[in-house]
């Protein structure tokens, strides 16, 4: 059987997104995720992109634009500085953590920077939104930033969140890590 975890995210994310709903994705990359967001959220909705990296920036950029999307809003930065984007809440948000495929494998994501980026973006959940984080960690640092982050999701306000961590075993010597929050519906 054909397993793509980024299939599972998207099936997980679609369920949490409507037309008109705004979207982020912290680690734009090829623009996959980014494209996934934007077709979910459709033109009357708003995704916030953003990369570390010139060359994810133009990737993606040049994938949306294939798709005839321009509601996807594309910042070069760290998204660990989410805090430049005033005011936005979000419906969903995605980081894929590791380095860009295809790409420069000595830039990567880091502890620091996802542990932050990831904190600022579930305060900005709206009620009932999701956050994922798929953590591969074939880079440098990529086992202990994994770790950062299932600890600082773990340690969320549970009334407030809903945490969980779906297991890869599908024979891979290191499995991506996928980490999902839920912000409660108030009730
Ligand atoms: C695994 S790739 C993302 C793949 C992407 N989601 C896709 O659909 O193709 C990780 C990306 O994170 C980016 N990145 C690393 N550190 C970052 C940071 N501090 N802020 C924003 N992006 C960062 C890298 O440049 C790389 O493009």
């Amino acid at each position: 059987m054909h397993f793509s975890v980024t299939e599972i995210v998207h099936d997980l994310v679609r369920l949490h997104l409507k037309p008109g709903d705004t979207a982020f994705d912290g680690t734009a990359g090829n623009g996959h995720d980014t494209l996934f967001l934007a077709q979910c959220v459709g033109s009357t909705g708003r995704v916030y992109a953003w990369d570390i990296q010139p060359l994810a920036i133009e990737r993606t950029a040049m994938l949306v634009a294939t798709h005839g999307i321009s509601w996807v809003e594309l910042t070069l930065g760290n998204h660990a500085e989410l805090d430049r984007l005033f005011g936005a809440t979000f419906q969903a948000a995605t980081f894929n953590l590791g380095y860009l495929p295809a790409g420069d494998r000595t830039v990567t994501t880091t502890t620091a920077n996802s542990i932050r980026a990831i904190r600022a973006a579930a305060e900005r959940l709206v009620a009932g939104g999701i956050l994922t984080v798929l953590a591969y960690t074939a880079h440098v640092g990529g086992h202990d930033e994994a770790n950062a982050v299932g600890e600082l999701l773990q340690s969320l306000e549970p009334t407030e969140f809903e945490f969980h961590e779906e297991l890869f075993a599908s024979g891979r010597t290191a499995p991506p890590r996928l980490f999902v929050l839920r912000k409660r519906q108030v009730t």
